[in-house]
């Protein structure tokens, strides 16, 4: 079966495949590019890179609805546990975990994790997921790192990486980070949410067809592609 992607607005998505729905760093309230709320968004599983307010807030109120499984630090699932959320499941960078979808490897990060509340998160993280027959590395909010080209050497289909600058990398270390982790398909994220975090995504997608052997997709908020 297809792998879908669906982007929901700054570095909120879904990875659809084998009847199974993957939501990453849900923040639809408060986030001002969102087009569906909280409500609308369905999940078996969801994902979160890190404990920032623009990642997590609407964790727990989707997986109480759902009834999905949280995965994270351990300090982002126990904060996300303790909010009356049945199944967690905390992680550290470099470990994986079989789950009934595929394996999900918890990757290093370089950027901050403090929960909305002051609250403790761990380190920063990202992913690397096995779904429907493709390996996606979601990098989180991070700096880029030459540590990036382990993570290439396991074959990457599908990169989604930030390129906003100002709180992670920005499009001239985004298009590095495509060099080092070699995928076949690359997705922005985290831009055009606010004004210090603006960037031209279309140029971004020139630079990887001309500097890489990578196809850039820039997806639009409430637009979903097949992978
Ligand atoms: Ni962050
Ligand atoms: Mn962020």
């Amino acid at each position: 079966m297809a792998l879908t992607y669906t982007f929901h607005g700054h570095a909120c998505f879904s990875l659809q495949g084998d009847g199974v729905t993957l939501l990453f760093d849900p923040f639809l309230t408060g986030n001002p590019v969102a087009k569906v709320s909280a409500d609308d968004l369905n999940a078996d599983y969801i994902l979160l890179s890190h404990g920032h307010f623009d990642h997590v807030p609407d964790a727990a109120p989707i997986a109480k609805r759902t009834g999905a499984t949280v995965i994270g630090t351990f300090e982002v699932a126990s904060w996300i546990g303790n909010q009356g959320v049945e199944k967690v499941h905390g992680m550290q960078p470099g470990g994986a975990f079989k789950f009934p979808f595929g394996r999900v490897k918890q990757t290093i990060a370089h950027h901050g994790s403090m929960l909305p509340d002051g609250s403790n998160g761990g380190v920063a993280t990202g992913f690397i997921v096995d779904i429907a027959g493709k390996r996606v590395y979601y990098t989180g909010d991070t700096a880029l790192f030459l540590d990036m080209q382990l993570y290439g050497e396991e074959g990457i289909d599908v990169l989604i990486l930030p390129i906003g600058d100002n709180y992670t990398m920005g499009p001239e270390d985004a298009l590095r980070c495509v060099k080092f982790v070699k995928p076949k398909v690359v997705i922005p994220v985290h831009y055009n949410t606010w004004p210090p975090i603006a960037q031209d995504a279309q140029a971004f997608a020139a630079a990887v067809a001309a500097e890489t052997g990578a196809t850039c997709l820039v997806v639009e908020p409430g637009q979903t592609v097949e992978l």
